[in-house]
């Protein structure tokens, strides 16, 4: 696979400094999260998926193993598998080893290096398999060019509780896209975090090693290399917790004393304490997931969790 292979989709989006100086505009002040997803923040993002108390990815990975056959079962043959996010597609394997016959894999990700090598290596792995890489922002709406032939089924595969990371209207609206850009008689199997001790929440973002720490701050070494922004970046400080009201974990860089982040001309001010929000991480029931997603057409038809009911893998029909 050559890098003439990855279809890039320039749609007409905000750029980084657009979209920072906006976020950073705010009050409270906020970053998007898919600015984390450079190469570094990827690398980081996989250690973080290997930390003991990152208990997500561990235990979304062995739901896939147990049931992966059953699941391949839902999606059916000759089905075009579609991953929002695919980052370095480890799940995604358990699957493709299972899906009898499929049409293709397109692996969607912001991240262009690292999606261009995961694809690489894939095609290795996979030599039969018609892999078909898009770098772009799937939080934006794009079409996936359609194979020569009959019209496909499609289903979208959006594993890591990524969901999770939008408000549950920017949800709805990327769940609306998905269907969109899936079509008809479409599935999607989708891994969704659980509500549950908020213990057990916090320690998993609070790592003791501080990986999730270095990954927050990523962001603001990105302004400050990639932007010239002027920015002390060890002057800010990561800061993880669950919101008890909203359902989700929310992460922050808190500012350890007075100072100013200065960014193309434009000044912004911070006292000691005042964050910057980074990321949520909505955790849902299984009703409240169902119920959300029943409101964008999309109908559960089975789901699969682990002992402890920590983590639900669904499987959805539009
Ligand atoms: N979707 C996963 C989660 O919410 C992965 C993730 C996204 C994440 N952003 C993150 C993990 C920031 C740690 C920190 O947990």
């Amino acid at each position: 696979m050559s890098a003439a292979a990855l279809l890039a989709h320039p749609a007409p989006q905000a750029t980084f400094m657009e979209d920072a100086l906006q976020g950073l505009k705010q009050s409270p002040p906020s970053l998007p999260s898919k600015y984390f997803y450079d190469e570094v923040g990827s690398r980081l993002f996989d250690q973080i998926c290997d930390l003991d108390e990152y208990y997500l990815t561990r235990t979304e990975t062995a739901i896939m193993q147990d049931h992966a056959g059953a699941m391949a079962a839902c999606i059916g043959p000759a089905t075009r598998l579609i991953e929002y996010g695919s980052g370095s597609s480890v799940k995604t394997r358990t699957l493709l080893d299972h899906l009898a016959a499929p049409l293709g894999y397109v692996p969607v990700d912001i991240s262009a290096e690292h999606l261009l090598q995961t694809s690489e290596q894939l095609s290795q792995e996979y030599p039969e398999l018609h892999i078909q890489p898009i770098a772009t922002d799937f939080t934006q709406p794009f079409s996936v060019p359609a194979l020569d032939g009959p019209p496909e089924r499609r289903c979208i595969y959006f594993p890591g509780s990524t969901i999770g990371n939008f408000t549950p209207q920017a949800g709805r609206e990327l769940l609306d896209n998905m269907a969109y850009c899936a079509g008809d008689q479409a599935g999607l199997l989708i891994g969704i975090d659980l509500q549950k001790d908020p213990t057990v929440l916090e320690a998993a973002y609070n790592d003791a090693a501080g990986v999730t720490a270095a990954f927050n701050k990523n962001l603001l070494h990105r302004i400050k290399h990639e932007l010239a922004g002027d920015v002390s970046v060890d002057q800010f400080e990561h800061s993880a917790f669950y919101n008890d009201r909203h359902g989700r974990i929310e992460m922050h860089l808190v500012s350890r004393c007075p100072q100013t982040i200065s960014l193309q001309g434009h000044s912004f001010p911070f006292n000691a304490g005042d964050t910057i929000r980074t990321e949520y991480s909505h955790k849902y029931t299984l009703d409240g997931f169902t119920a959300t997603a029943k409101q964008c057409g999309w109908h559960c038809q089975q789901v699969w969790t682990d002992v402890n009911d920590y983590f639900a893998v669904m499987y959805f029909e539009h």
